[in-house]
């Protein structure tokens, strides 16, 4: 396969005099992919059943007569005022009851059945417009789900469909009060239509009665985005895009990949790293200009897997955002190197954001390919290099990795409704097991919880909520809190951990402060969390008071507690040996993807670094065929 790049573009932001020249300019620059039309419902139908198409059918002939390929996107996360003329309740209602209100972006609720007829409708109309144009050669469906935290809503429509939701899942009022036990605080309900929403409440309100909310939102998100993939496929043979973005768990990105040809998401390392990476002060001075070196590689290899396989960067930061706290730039090359970690990772396509700098709205400060006045900003070099490596480079391929790594949605919700402790956080703790994978060396998959772990060598599966019996066959490593809950958020009968095959039980859990982690002999500490146990399995590590940490089954290994950066790494070093898996300790600048017919290495660092009787420079990228 051919390995592509591309930008994001606003025509309808431009005169239209300048639209040939900048697509001119993109194809030099080797970019093959245009990104149209995600904003833009103001200008395609300025008046309710008014349309005003010209303009767009200008554009696309103009990008396409220049070679580019169009990716055309739904313009559902900005309805215009009218809109809100027409659907006065359509706007979503935040958890204090707030509505928010028009004049960003993203203001709508996914429960109001009138707004998803209405993107229905504008997603029919373009399908059926642009379905057999030869240049458009993909579609975007909305805007990154959930960005300005609009996934989940408690406006009177989630409400409605929330009763409607729970009646279906659960039959009975009684089961739902059983599921959850609302015999507590007197919380049962004799009918669906007494059931509010979570939110408001004098204290916590119940956690089964918000993981099932939570789930509900997701199915949400789900429904939205299937009702404009059918309009497109009615019409269009081009495959389906959506824009996720990094570091979101209000909604199963699994279950909306099911129904995209693609799944893509928008890398902005640089504004991440200040804003949700959870870097210290130290990696946040250290990686300042390069992002953190870990964080994009995660979400590729998340999203990798979201929709079988195919998956691109839809939005490539170029320079500095506007966003973050603090909007520093990057070093020079990163850009690049950003890139070619996507493509090492098996990325068909990055696309930068965007092709110009607005001078105008809340995005003026951020930067494009271009400066406002149309000179190069310093990323459209790097843009061009990376079009001229690519043709050059034969395909580097995606291979199966050795290591797997599940995340799960559903996990995420509960541990986020029930952490137990200020910081445990299901996205970290999964996340720094994949750092310390990283560090070894390994190329990874992040992977669904029904990954059959005979096809790997080791998979990781820590904070998993319920542990299916498929997860076995192959080694795993579990824990903590795996297998500690029913689905409900309730603790099972045969209290914890539910895994086939261990003979386990946690007697107690005891969440840690950030000065209290406990040592393990032999090296290594527990943090955030630990577990005392009760086993007859073999006791493979031991806190220091000999107390067991780590337990043993056949192939299942179970952690009872949340490792720290050393102990993450005397373990791997552990497994790596039984499995015969060379393990590298890497410098923390330096990192590695394999693919199936090259080796990548990548300098995150702000400084050359010697490795391997090789020079990195800074931001520097070497690859080497296996
Ligand atoms: C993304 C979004 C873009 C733009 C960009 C700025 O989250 O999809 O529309 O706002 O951020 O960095």
């Amino acid at each position: 396969m051919k390995r592509t790049i591309g930008v994001c573009y606003y025509p309808e932001h431009w005169p239209e005099d300048i639209w040939a020249t900048d697509a001119r300019r993109m194809a030099e620059a080797g970019l093959s992919w245009v990104r149209i039309g995600e904003f833009a419902w103001s200008r395609m139908e300025p008046k309710p059943g008014h349309f005003e198409w010209d303009w767009l059918d200008r554009a696309i002939e103009t990008l396409g007569a220049a070679g580019l390929k169009v990716i055309l996107g739904t313009p559902t996360a900005t309805p215009p005022l009218w809109m809100l003329n027409k659907h006065p309740d359509m706007l979503a209602h935040d958890e204090a009851g707030t509505i928010r209100k028009f004049g960003s972006r993203r203001h709508y609720c996914f429960s109001h059945d009138g707004y998803r007829q209405e993107a229905r409708r504008i997603t029919r109309l373009m399908a059926e417009r642009y379905g057999k144009n030869p240049y458009i050669a993909a579609w975007q469906t909305d805007n990154e789900y959930d960005c300005h935290d609009t996934a989940i809503s408690y406006s009177p429509h989630a409400y409605g469909a929330f009763q409607d939701w729970c009646a279906q899942r659960y039959q009975s009022p009684d089961a739902l009060n059983s599921a959850w036990g609302n015999v507590f605080w007197s919380m049962d309900y004799d009918s669906f239509d007494q059931l509010g929403l979570p939110n408001q409440t004098v204290t916590e309100p119940n956690p089964s009665h918000v993981l099932a909310f939570r789930r509900f939102s997701s199915d949400q998100v789900v429904l939205f985005n299937r009702v404009q993939c059918d309009e497109i496929r009615k019409n269009s043979q081009a495959p389906i895009i959506h824009n996720f973005m990094g570091r979101i768990t209000s909604f199963d990105h699994y279950d909306v990949g099911a129904d995209l040809d693609i799944s893509s998401w928008d890398s902005y390392p640089m504004g991440f790293l200040l804003d949700r990476v959870g870097a210290t002060d130290d990696d946040k001075a250290h990686f300042l200009r390069q992002g953190d070196p870990d964080f994009q590689a995660f979400h590729h290899d998340l999203y990798r897997a979201t929709s079988n396989g195919r998956w691109w960067i839809m939005e490539q930061q170029p320079g500095p955002v506007n966003w973050a706290p603090w909007n520093p730039a990057p070093l020079p090359g990163m850009p690049r190197l950003w890139a070619w970690e996507a493509f090492a990772h098996g990325a068909e396509t990055v696309c930068y954001f965007r092709w110009r700098q607005a001078p105008f709205a809340q995005e003026q400060m951020h930067a494009g390919l271009l400066q406002p006045d149309s000179t190069a900003a310093p990323a459209l070099g790097d843009a061009a290099q990376v079009a001229a490596e690519l043709a050059e480079l034969p395909d580097v391929g995606t291979a199966q990795a050795q290591v797997a790594l599940v995340f799960d949605y559903d996990s995420a919700y509960a541990w986020e409704t029930q952490p137990q402790g200020a910081d445990f956080d299901y996205f970290q703790m999964v996340f720094d097991c994949y750092r310390a994978l990283r560090r070894a060396g390994w190329s990874v998959d992040v992977v669904p919880k029904t990954v059959d772990p005979s096809t790997y060598k080791i998979t990781f599966a820590p904070g998993l909520l319920t542990v299916p019996t498929s997860l076995s066959g192959g080694l795993v490593v579990a824990g903590p809190r795996a297998g500690s809950k029913t689905e409900e958020l309730t603790i099972p009968e045969s209290l914890v951990p539910q895994i086939a095959g261990l003979a386990t039980k946690v007697t107690y859990v005891e969440s840690l402060p950030p000065f209290a982690p406990m040592s393990l002999k032999g090296g290594g500490a527990f943090e955030k969390w630990r577990e005392a146990i009760e086993t007859d399995d073999a006791v493979i590590l031991q806190l220091e008071d000999g107390a067991p940490a780590a337990v043993r089954a056949d192939d299942m290994i179970y952690l009872a507690g949340w490792p720290n950066p050393s102990l993450w790494r005397r373990l791997l070093v552990q497994v790596a040996q039984e499995q015969g898996l060379p393990i590298m300790d890497l410098p923390r600048d330096i990192r590695i993807r394999d693919t199936q017919t090259h080796r990548f290495w990548f300098n995150y660092g702000p400084k050359p670094v010697m490795w391997n009787d090789m020079t990195l420079p800074a931001a520097g990228v070497h690859w080497e065929i296996l």
